[in-house]
């Protein structure tokens, strides 16, 4: 299963795990793969006490950090501090809609009056939040690779990133999007399927990943979306990724923080299970559905708003079911991909690398069986 970027990195496979837990990091870089900690939700504090932690417990291994700056959001063209925009955007929030989110949580019985110290909160996808959370990431010699969702990182941010000596990705979800990173001097491409879990486009992977692979060559792509077995990579690798970036399966292992509810709902979901839906963070992100989903696509509710705004919304039904997890389950947000429907049991993870490199194993050998078949 190596590819040269296994030498880049200095791991052992090509498989690279986007996780919030640190734990899950750890765990997969462990065992030979890549662990990402997403900062998204981190203060730059809170983030250097989750690094300073992996570097503590991962050994000789490298991990990365995922941060979000959007190519598109509310407030992007101002320069105000982290705080100043936190407080510009608050005011922007309608009432309607905030009432709107009480309303489903109150109609579920959720109590929200305790639960909303999170809410109304400005999370790191923006420039002025995800800056500082680069930064941290830069302390940490372990922490080789910085990647970027949903846009193009800045220009000054990739050379200081390339300055200190660590590589560049960023996720796309179209050949354009992939040219643009490509000129702008990321390292690593990571081309994302619509069947993925969290924010994703429209285009599936075994459509998407050659397109992105052909159009950035000989920038090296990572195939995302929809992966959570052996064969998968094997399918990545044939069409010309040069390894896997994964995000659904790790809610499913044991060193995840996921709750027993929701590896339940997880366990029981189908693959038709999943909606994109821009109900919690104003981008399309794929999800489990479920009641607070569909109430924001009913004809008469009130819409979506934009990013960053729409989580100043959802955030209080975030916060509500990290403190209540077995009432909110209906309305909770539970980012997952397609790939859910393979989910029966949650395992360990370094039995998930084991089992992902036996079935490449088997996937590649049954491929040789058939060319010897065919050549006989
Ligand atoms: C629970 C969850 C949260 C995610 N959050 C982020 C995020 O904050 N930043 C990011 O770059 N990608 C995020 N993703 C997307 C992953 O990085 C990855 O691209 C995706 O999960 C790959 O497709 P898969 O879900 O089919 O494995 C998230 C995915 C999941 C499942």
């Amino acid at each position: 299963m190596r590819t040269p970027i296994c030498n880049d990195l200095g791991i052992e496979y090509p498989i690279f795990a986007f996780t919030h837990c640190r734990d899950v990091v750890v765990a997969v870089s462990k065992a030979g793969g890549f662990g990402v900690l997403g900062a998204v939700g981190y203060t730059p504090d809170q983030l250097e006490i989750e690094l300073n932690w992996i570097d503590e417990h991962i050994g000789d291994h490298p991990y990365g950090v995922d941060i979000v700056i959007p190519n598109k959001y509310e407030g992007m063209d101002s320069d105000m501090s982290a705080d100043e925009l936190t407080k510009t955007l608050q005011d922007m929030v309608p009432q309607e809609h905030v009432d709107f989110a009480r309303k489903i949580l109150s109609d579920h019985g959720v109590p929200i009056e305790d639960s909303g110290a999170d809410a109304f909160q400005l999370l790191g996808w923006t420039e002025a939040t995800a800056t500082p959370q680069v930064e941290v990431a830069l302390q940490h010699p372990k922490c080789t690779l910085i990647a970027n969702a949903l846009g193009t990182p800045p220009p000054d941010m990739i050379k200081h990133i390339h300055d200190e000596g660590r590589k560049v990705a960023a996720l796309c979800g179209s050949p354009s999007q992939a040219r643009k990173h490509a000129d702008a001097g990321v390292d690593i491409i990571i081309a994302q399927g619509g069947e993925a879990g969290g924010h994703c486009g429209e285009v599936g992977s075994i459509v998407l990943w050659p397109q992105v692979v052909k159009e950035v060559a000989p920038v090296p792509v990572l195939a995302a979306g929809g992966i959570g077995s052996g064969q998968q990579i094997a399918a990545a690798l044939a069409l010309g990724a040069q390894g896997a970036w994964t995000g659904s399966q790790w809610v499913m292992v044991e060193e995840s923080e996921n709750t027993p509810v929701q590896h339940a709902a997880y366990a029981k979901a189908s693959s038709r299970d999943t909606v994109r839906s821009r109900s919690f963070t104003g981008k399309p992100a794929r999800m489990l559905r479920n009641d607070w989903t569909e109430a924001w696509e009913k004809e008469d509710n009130p819409k979506p708003l934009g990013m960053p705004l729409q989580y100043m919304v959802s955030g209080m039904a975030v916060a509500a079911t990290h403190k209540y997890p077995n009432e909110t389950v209906d309305v909770a947000f539970n980012p997952i991909g397609q790939v859910v429907g393979q989910f029966t049991k949650v395992e360990k993870t370094s039995a998930v690398i084991e089992r992902w490199v036996q079935e490449y194993l088997e996937a590649t050998g049954r491929l040789e069986e058939i060319n010897e078949a065919a050549t006989v």
